[in-house]
């Protein structure tokens, strides 16, 4: 399967690296960072790329651009990794429906374009015959999706509740255990590389928001936006508020929550016991599905982190590989 691969930060060079060190039959036959870009039919070595970006800052030459590449280069999937703008998802919006229109798979860990246009996105999918695919939008390295599609397929999804932001998750744990300030815990977060480009969207509940559209879309097909989201962050939990819940063995930790019936989509810090499934340490994510087959199911894992990401988008691109692309 020949990939086009845009964006080169830690997320796209995560993939190249696993694709370099696996056999898994998927060739990168273009890519594009911020500033350049590079195609090769034949497939684009990894090593040299790699080794290119770290020297130069580049993957390849000024004047290739993720446009071109999108509309002209020869690949079966587009793998959509550029940071995340969720005002109006540009320029992953557009590169992610120009792939689908010439016929080419998507795959995507952008959480833009996902939240703002997936019930568009999906209908051009669906028209060309091709697939769209996320599964490293959300809780990053815990195969959400196609536990939802395929493993949990044939349930009904009555509730979903998750720790969806790890800097929040970072942030809290580290607040109750090392007594630190909010403003101390934020700046490790984001030392750590977790934290988005503006951590706002982390600690204002935001980014969960965003992941909890994705996900009751994706479910129940709702078609809610950012602003049906009632959305309270931790930017205001104080080192006393977690003493407080400490003394009674308790934590807080951000929640993002979707009900079916009746229909609620809520984030906001909650006090739960220690021995919660929802109370995961650190940067980790942790999930739980309400369903009325399999019952209830609690997942956790990484939220974040270049490999991590990588395994959700070589994930996808599998799936894609075995259902659609490979030869008998
Ligand atoms: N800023 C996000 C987080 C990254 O902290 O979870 C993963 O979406």
């Amino acid at each position: 399967m020949k990939i086009a691969l845009l964006g080169f930060g830690s997320v796209g060079q995560g993939i190249a690296r696993v694709l370099a060190e696996r056999d898994l039959g998927i060739t990168i036959t273009a890519l594009a960072d911020s500033k350049s870009g590079i195609i090769d039919p034949n497939g684009i070595s990894l090593e040299s790329v790699l080794a290119r970006k770290e020297q130069t800052g580049s993957c390849g030459k000024t004047g290739i651009t993720a446009e071109e590449i999108v509309r002209t280069a020869d690949y079966d999937a587009l793998v959509e990794v550029t940071p995340t703008n969720v005002q109006d998802g540009e320029p992953a919006l557009s590169h992610i429906r120009t792939a689908l229109a010439r016929g080419k798979h998507a795959v995507t860990s952008n959480k833009g374009p996902i939240a703002i246009a997936l019930p568009q996105l999906r209908a051009l999918a669906q028209g060309r015959g091709v697939q769209l695919r996320y599964e490293a939008t959300v809780c990053g390295a815990i195969p959400i999706f196609h536990t939802l599609e395929h493993g949990l397929g044939g349930n009904r999804f009555l509730a979903i509740r998750g720790v969806m932001n790890g800097t929040c998750n970072y942030i809290l744990s580290r607040m109750a255990a090392e007594g630190l300030t909010y403003d101390q815990a934020l700046m490790e977060a984001r030392q750590l590389g977790y934290a988005e480009a503006d951590p706002t969207y982390d600690v204002r509940g935001i980014d969960t928001a965003i992941k909890l559209v994705i996900l009751a879309n994706s479910i129940w097909g709702l078609g809610a936006r950012l602003p049906d989201v009632d959305v309270t962050g931790i930017d205001r939990v104080t080192p006393e508020a977690l003493s407080l819940a400490e003394k009674q063995d308790c934590t807080v930790r951000l929640i993002g929550e979707a009900i079916q019936e009746p229909s609620l989509l809520r984030v906001s810090p909650r006090i739960l016991s220690k021995d919660h499934p929802l109370v995961v340490y650190g940067t980790l994510n942790a999930i739980t599905l309400e369903t009325d087959l399999a019952g209830e199911l609690t997942f956790i894992g990484k939220g974040a982190g270049s490999r991590e990401t990588a395994s959700a988008v070589i994930g996808d691109l599998i799936f894609i590989r075995d259902c659609y692309v490979k030869g008998p």
